[in-house]
């Protein structure tokens, strides 16, 4: 099974100069819990893996590259993939992977996705980097929790799952 795990600003921003445009621990958290269940794999872009502070304990790494002399750090849950159907062939059918984006990598896998897991969050980012349309109708909420406002968590934001419909 595939899982997306994104989270997008209003107009689907999702990053700027290869970053988060925001700042939001609870959706962190909520990533790190989701991504450290089911097969503990998370699949990326060359550009999302370079943006993470460092390989994520506890999580395997599929980086989709298209260059073929790309060397990531030397690490045992890092792996380095050149196409979609060599990662496809990888996944035990069993098990829930997690796309984790950039935006070129959603797109990618979207006629694979079963599952997504979209954090909302109601504010104005700038950015240059969207998640990508898709057809909505496809797909059935299955689940929605509003997020806390704290002091940490200063912008209004909503965890959403969806199921694809069968
Ligand atoms: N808000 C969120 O949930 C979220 C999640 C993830 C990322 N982001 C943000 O999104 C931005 C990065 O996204 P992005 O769309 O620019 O990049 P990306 O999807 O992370 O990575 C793009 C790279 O993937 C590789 N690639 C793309 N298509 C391929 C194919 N068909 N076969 C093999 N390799 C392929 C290429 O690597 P090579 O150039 O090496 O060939 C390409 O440059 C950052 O700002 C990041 O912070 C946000």
């Amino acid at each position: 099974m595939i899982s997306f795990v994104a989270a997008v600003g209003e107009n689907n921003v999702m990053g700027k100069n290869n970053r988060l445009p925001w700042r939001l621990p609870a959706d962190a958290r909520f990533f790190k819990e989701t991504t450290l269940s089911g097969s503990k794999t998370m699949i990326m872009g060359r550009k999302t893996f370079e943006s993470l502070p460092g390989v994520l304990p506890g999580r395997k790494h599929y980086i989709l590259t298209t260059n073929k002399a790309y060397r990531p750090p030397d690490h045992e849950d890092v792996f380095v993939f050149h196409s979609v159907e060599e990662i496809l062939q990888k996944l035990d059918p069993k098990q829930e992977y997690f796309v984790i984006g950039g935006a070129e990598i959603f797109k990618l896998f979207f006629p694979y996705a079963d599952r997504l897991y979209i954090t909302r969050i109601y504010e104005n980012f700038d950015g240059d980097t969207f998640f990508p349309g898709y057809d909505e109708t496809e797909w059935q909420l299955v689940s929605r929790r509003e997020g806390v406002i704290d002091e940490k968590n200063k912008y209004k934001h909503t965890f959403f799952v969806y199921d694809r419909k069968k």
